[in-house]
């Protein structure tokens, strides 16, 4: 119990590290959350015309997710820990992001950390969602839409593994809606200007985005 309750509280911590700001202060960029999208993430990174930082800022961000929930996927049992406790754990390393202690609770919209945390549950869940992410950005060049649609199916993908008798629990099935209802309120500005055909398209830069 003791050990389950320091992994959560460390992934939270850990979560909060909002590496779109850090990567862009190290790299001498201008701080993502006073242009675009203002949106401490990767594509509003991405918007300032670095690639390199936005990449940097994806793998670290999703590193937050992946790490934490892939320990304790693999120790976790030595410390007593079980499904609920990785369940836990993804989900408070996605809070962190969302809300970082380290940035008055100002954070991004967690599609990074979220891709990661599904990454850490099952290689194969995370290699679905991912794919599903690249199909529609490609296709429609949203971000935004990707990250929706990817989240919407990553809970859907992991009962479906159920169904072959891959893996899931509940706890996980459970951690994984919730991010994803989040993700999709954290994404509402995105979701309205998406209705309205003013969404930043991927490739816009710095003072085109929304
Ligand atoms: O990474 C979040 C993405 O889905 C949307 O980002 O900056 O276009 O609001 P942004």
């Amino acid at each position: 119990m003791v050990y389950s309750a320091a992994a959560v509280v460390a992934a939270y911590l850990v979560g909060s590290l909002a590496f779109a700001v850090i990567v862009s202060k190290v790299m001498g960029l201008s701080d993502p959350r006073t242009f675009g999208s203002k949106n401490p993430g990767a594509t509003n990174v991405l918007r300032s015309g670095s690639k390199a930082a936005a990449i940097v800022t994806l793998l670290l961000d999703a590193m937050k997710g992946f790490v934490p929930v892939l320990l304790v996927r693999l120790y976790g049992a030595r410390y007593g820990m079980e499904e609920g406790t990785m369940a836990m754990v993804g989900l408070a390393a996605f809070l962190g992001h969302l809300y970082p202690v380290f940035f008055r609770f100002q954070g991004g919209k967690g599609v990074a950390t979220f891709i990661g945390v599904v990454f850490g549950v099952h290689w194969l869940l995370g290699v679905a969602t991912g794919l599903t992410w690249i199909i529609i950005a490609v296709f429609f060049r949203y971000s935004s839409l990707a990250s929706l649609v990817a989240a919407a199916f990553a809970p859907l993908y992991y009962l479906f593994g159920d169904r072959l008798k891959w893996y899931a629990e509940r706890p996980v099935t459970m951690a994984l809606f919730a991010m994803a209802l989040l993700l999709a309120w954290r994404h509402r500005a995105n979701i309205d200007r998406l209705l309205k055909g003013t969404e930043s398209r991927l490739g816009a830069k710095k003072k085109e985005a929304g």
